[in-house]
């Protein structure tokens, strides 16, 4: 998946499209190009690695362009792989996948069309530029009949230099007029500005750019009006303040988060609908990828063990190849900060075929998750820049929490309380820091394992996942009790283990595994609530973290985790905030 962003207007178009670039660079930065016209001539520039690559093309001159930084899915990452791409008169950016580009580029090729690239981005150029007679929009909607899958396209045609055509399907897309001229991009940061008027195109939807002004249409070229987007200039300006890393600075974030999340939910109408919603559904499927997985294991924990309401938790990208069932009454609930991860979208979308409800706790307000879902609850995240997640995970457990609490009341169960935790997390956040004395065990480790059982299993795995992402060091997150059946094997002196334990029912049991890795060597870590398991002879050091009711507990006790993770990429030399390979929102299946 990769970020797209497009200009036409009375400014130069190359510092507009590079700042923009900057602004989607969580949506990949393998490599990076821009096409800029000066109405006679295109010139295209393209590096491999993240936008700065292309700083020195600031001064290209041309009131017209395209950008594009890539997460190579579909070939390489080369030069020749990045976009923009070119065929004949048209050249293109473009996000998503296009799963018949196997077939539509053997057809091309037995047209004798030669093809510059492996992607399957190229395919869409050549088939725009064979169904081209003289008017670009014509034969980007012809075009676009041809291709099976996803894609945000925004194409310019040398002859017809003073016009931007784009399209969606699939992958998100908005339009509109900024100072001094008119933009596309894949998200909103990269065009708000003050006064920014912008338009969220659907899917099916075409936009051209031309002159001043802005024609949404359909397939039929019928046009479409649209409502623009509400959006939060200063939430869309982010910048990292007296901190090196937004990682970091997004994890203090979290007490301010957790309490605008609370606010929300206090007031929110949409609240109370969802748990009436919930109150009537028989059966509960929970879709999400990677940390709001996590956040939906924590919400199946907290669900049935408090509210005695089963729900099963699903990997988003597995769901649909799994056959589902969904009965009558199913509510699928979807869980993503983007609400554009791709899994979590073809989930959602089958199983409102199936007949199901659909509720989706998301962040981003004008996603395409929002959007489909039948019943929404925002989290109060704010923009998260890190590719890792940290704060949104946070927001998430709050969210889900206060269902869990309020579904709790409803059915005239006792629920633990959430009171205060915004406090807790502050100490927390104070008492985590103590994981920089833990990190040169961490740093140069071969493999680390973190452990725990219920709860503290899956803020286990949430830290596991954490340093994983953003240290390179494989780490495997672990229910403790199964640590015997196999992963011991893995155990050698020194290998760092880290143990959660949250609920004192379990404690002992916990502190068995902790015991069976310690007497194989291990180095033992342990993030805990209960001061007396931290002078424990097999832990070599601790974070002890203030008292929370145990099955709220991930929201409290993955922070010294993600400190960790932190500290150990810091340490490693990574640039925490861009992982290798990774990125923020992950468009592709
Ligand atoms: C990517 C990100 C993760 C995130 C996952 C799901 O892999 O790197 O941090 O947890 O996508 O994203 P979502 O936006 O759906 O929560």
């Amino acid at each position: 998946m990769c970020g797209i962003v497009g200009y036409l207007g009375k400014r130069q178009a190359a510092p507009v499209l590079i700042d923009g670039l900057y602004q989607l660079e969580y949506r990949g930065y393998d490599s990076v190009g821009i096409a800029v016209s000066d109405g006679k001539k295109l010139k295209i520039i393209k590096k491999i690695g993240r936008v700065k690559e292309i700083e020195t093309a600031r001064d290209e001159i041309g009131r017209v362009g395209i950008g594009h930084t890539r997460w190579a899915t579909h070939g390489d990452v080369t030069v020749e792989n990045a976009h923009p791409h070119t065929c004949r008169n048209i050249t293109l950016v473009h996000n998503g996948i296009v799963e018949n580009a196997a077939k539509l580029k053997s057809e091309c090729e037995k047209r004798g069309e030669r093809f510059a690239s492996d992607t399957d981005s190229e395919v869409i150029a050549h088939l725009i530029a064979a169904e081209y007679q003289g008017d670009l929009l014509d034969a980007v909607i012809r075009a676009c009949n041809q291709i099976v899958g996803s894609y945000a396209i925004a194409v310019l045609c040398e002859d017809e230099p003073a016009r931007l055509v784009c399209a969606r399907m699939r992958s998100p897309l908005i339009v509109g007029r900024a100072k001094d001229g008119l933009v596309v991009a894949s998200d909103i940061p990269a065009v708000a500005e003050e006064g920014a008027v912008l338009y969220s195109l659907k899917d099916g939807e075409f936009a051209v750019l031309e002159g001043e002004k802005i024609v949404i249409c359909n397939a039929s070229r019928a046009e479409v009006r649209k409502e623009p987007m509400e959006f939060d200039l200063e939430e869309g300006r982010v910048d990292l303040g007296p901190y090196r890393h937004f990682m970091r600075k997004e994890i203090d974030q979290i007490p301010i988060v957790l309490r605008q999340s609370r606010e929300e939910i206090e007031r929110n109408f949409c609240f109370s609908d969802f748990c009436k919603v919930l109150c009537q559904t028989e059966y509960i499927q929970i879709v999400a990828c990677g940390t709001a997985y996590h956040s939906g294991l924590c919400f199946q924990a907290a669900l049935e063990r408090v509210c005695r309401i089963p729900a099963e938790v699903f990997i988003a990208s597995e769901y649909r190849y799994m056959d589902p069932i969904v009965r009558r009454g199913t509510l699928l609930i979807a869980i993503s900060q983007s609400g554009e991860t791709a899994d979590t979208l073809a989930a959602v979308r089958l199983a409102k075929r199936k007949g199901a409800h659909v509720a989706a706790i998301v962040n981003v307000k004008y996603s395409s998750l929002a959007r489909l879902a039948d019943t929404v609850l925002f989290t109060q995240a704010g923009r998260e820049v890190a590719v890792a997640a940290t704060k949104s995970f946070n927001a998430q457990l709050m969210v889900v929490y206060s269902i869990v609490a309020a579904m709790a009341s409803i059915r005239g169960k006792k629920s633990p309380s959430l009171r205060g935790i915004e406090g807790k997390a502050l100490r927390a956040i104070a008492a985590g820091e103590g994981v920089r004395s833990w990190v040169p065990y961490f740093a140069g480790a071969k493999s680390s394992y973190f452990i725990g059982r219920g709860e503290d299993m899956c803020a286990a795995l949430e830290g596991s996942l954490k340093l994983k992402e953003i240290s390179y060091l494989p780490s495997e997150g672990y229910a403790a009790g199964e640590l015997k059946h196999g992963t011991l094997a893995l155990i050698e002196p020194y290998t760092p283990v880290v143990a959660v334990l949250m609920r004192r029912d379990i404690a002992e049991k916990t502190m068995n595994a902790v015991h069976e890795a310690y007497s194989r060597g291990a180095s033992v870590f342990l993030v805990t609530c209960f001061e007396e398991y931290c002078g424990r002879k097999e832990i070599t050091a601790s974070v002890l973290l203030p008292k929370c009711p145990p099955v709220f507990s991930p929201i409290l006790s993955v922070i010294p985790l993600q400190l960790l993770a932190y500290y150990t990429s810091v340490a490693r030399g990574n640039n925490p905030d861009k992982p290798r390979n990774l990125a923020k929102s992950v468009t592709v299946e």
